[in-house]
């Protein structure tokens, strides 16, 4: 069984509540019982941390033994070398997403730190930039 685990950088606890014209009104509760409902065949872990160092540490601790890592970053995305270093260290394969297509944004979400020590990079379709995701997962090997 494939273990993957999808973490989420900060304000992303707020999602439904959170700028819903962007980020839309479904919480990611709500969302990930659907998605672990749909991949029933595959175990989904889930972490949401407002704190770098603390994502930094989650992805030590299972970037070793996982199949697969869903990360947004959020904000940190486009400032942490200290994720891209961490993403860079372990050996599970990184899938970046982001909920809202973040080059039709402001300038500075142009660019992804984390970008260029990814498998690949999903953006734009919502929260189903997860899902897309982990299909990619489990269609690969
Ligand atoms: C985001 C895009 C980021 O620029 C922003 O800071 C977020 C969410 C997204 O999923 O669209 O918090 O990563």
């Amino acid at each position: 069984m494939k273990n993957i685990i999808i973490i989420n950088g900060p304000n992303l606890n707020l999602l439904g509540k959170r700028e819903p014209g962007i980020y839309g009104k479904v919480s990611f509760d709500d969302f990930l019982k659907s998605l672990r409902e749909s991949n029933s065949n595959i175990n989904i872990d889930y972490y949401q941390s407002n704190i770098e160092g603390e994502i930094i540490d989650k992805l030590h601790e299972v970037g070793f033994s996982y199949s697969g890592i869903i990360i947004n970053a959020a904000a940190y995305t486009h400032t942490s070398v200290g994720i891209a270093d961490a993403i860079s260290a372990i050996e599970s394969p990184v899938i970046e997403v982001h909920i809202s297509n973040v080059h039709k944004r402001e300038e500075f979400r142009h660019k992804s730190l984390i970008s260029k020590v990814v498998r690949g990079v999903i953006c734009g379709f919502g929260l189903k930039s997860y899902e897309m995701a982990v299909h990619a997962f489990i269609t690969s090997e």
